[in-house]
């Protein structure tokens, strides 16, 4: 089987998929309050669409899908979309990292879809700072989420965490707490910045101090623990600590993903503006075209981002994270 390897070496055989730019909460560091201009749903590539590329891309080497969004449980039937996704041949693993807010009513189905794996945001435990960082959303639900998951039986479930200074760095240790508890691993995560993250350098905060906080309490044991992702692990008792550092580490000469946007562009890197339309192909069924378009994003995949020197210049939302 043909695999994709870049110029610097690097084997990619993740794909990160946006289901759709949409989002019922609207998180201080990846949407204004008002919500961004959507993407007319004629722009949104459909389910359809979605799995040929998968089939394309999976004939070339990608084996591990990740769905994100926006939100992506706030589109319809997206556990149609898992279920499709799930039986294409060298598909290994499909998982999907949410909001969480829509767990308790979506699980069921998306458990007898084969979803593999989920990953839930969660910044605070506080209800009211719970608001403010999502603005939109309810603390309770997503912890109810949280317990679906749990009662479902999925396994390997995590928690991410964007750390900001001055906002929720003071809950590092409960948090970890909280995911000791449920059984979840957690990841904290450096703050990227986008044009939307006013004052991204004052709310900054690096690994090592994160770490200090942590170990305050609790020893962090080295780990060889390895996810898709580009998270390094720590053990502390029955779950896994990770932490993601995009800006103070960074992970580029491994890293193993392209992405694939809600309106059928692929990206080759989410700091970089580089993008490739694969829509206009897609919807002509010209799938020779799409595999060409697949190799050549791997061909131009930067050595590494560029996000100390420029932002996101898009919401994460419509990169998905
Ligand atoms: P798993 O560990 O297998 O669940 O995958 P993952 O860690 O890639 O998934 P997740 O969607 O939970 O992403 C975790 C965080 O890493 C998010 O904040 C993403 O924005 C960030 N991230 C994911 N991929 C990249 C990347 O290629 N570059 C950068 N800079 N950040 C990324
Ligand atoms: N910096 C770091 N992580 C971010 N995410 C969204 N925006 C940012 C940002 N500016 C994270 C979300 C979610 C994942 C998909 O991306 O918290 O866990
Ligand atoms: Fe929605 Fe996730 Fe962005 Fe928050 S970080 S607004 S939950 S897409």
């Amino acid at each position: 089987m043909e695999r994709l390897i870049d110029k610097f070496g690097r084997e990619i055989y993740y794909l990160r998929i946006s289901v759709t730019d949409r989002c019922n909460y609207r998180c201080i560091y990846c949407m204004p309050k008002d919500g961004i201009n959507w993407k007319p749903m004629n722009e949104i590539l459909s389910f359809e669409e979605i799995t040929d590329f998968v089939k394309v891309a999976a004939s070339l080497g990608i084996r591990k899908i990740k769905l994100t969004g926006g939100e992506p449980l706030v589109r319809k039937g997206v556990q149609d979309l898992i279920a499709m996704l799930k039986s294409i041949d060298g598909i290994e693993e499909v998982s999907l990292t949410t909001n969480g807010s829509l767990l308790k009513r979506f699980g069921r189905q998306l458990k007898a879809s084969g979803l593999d794996r989920v990953t839930v945001s969660i910044d605070t435990l506080k209800r009211d700072k719970f608001r403010v960082i999502t603005r939109l959303g309810n603390l309770d639900d997503v912890i109810a989420g949280v317990e679906t998951l749990n009662e479902l039986g999925f396994k390997k479930s995590k928690i991410n965490t964007v750390v900001m200074k001055g906002i929720n760095d003071d809950e590092i240790v409960d948090l970890v707490d909280f995911a000791k508890r449920v059984g979840f691993d957690i990841r904290f995560i450096e703050l990227m910045p986008t044009d939307l993250v006013n004052d991204w350098k004052a709310h900054f905060i690096s690994i090592e101090e994160m770490r200090k906080k942590i170990e305050e309490k609790y020893v962090l044991e080295p780990s060889d623990k390895r996810t898709n992702g580009p998270a390094v692990y720590f053990r502390l008792d029955n779950v896994y600590v990770g932490f993601i550092t995009p800006l103070s580490h960074a992970f580029c000469s491994v890293c193993n993903r392209i992405r694939l946007t809600s309106d059928g562009f692929i990206l080759p890197c989410l700091g970089h503006p580089d993008r490739v339309d694969v829509k206009g192909v897609l919807r002509i069924n010209d799938l020779e075209k799409v595999k060409e378009l697949i190799r050549y994003s791997v061909k131009i995949k930067p050595k590494e981002h560029s996000l100390l020197c420029e932002s996101i210049h898009s919401s994460m939302a419509s990169v998905g994270g």
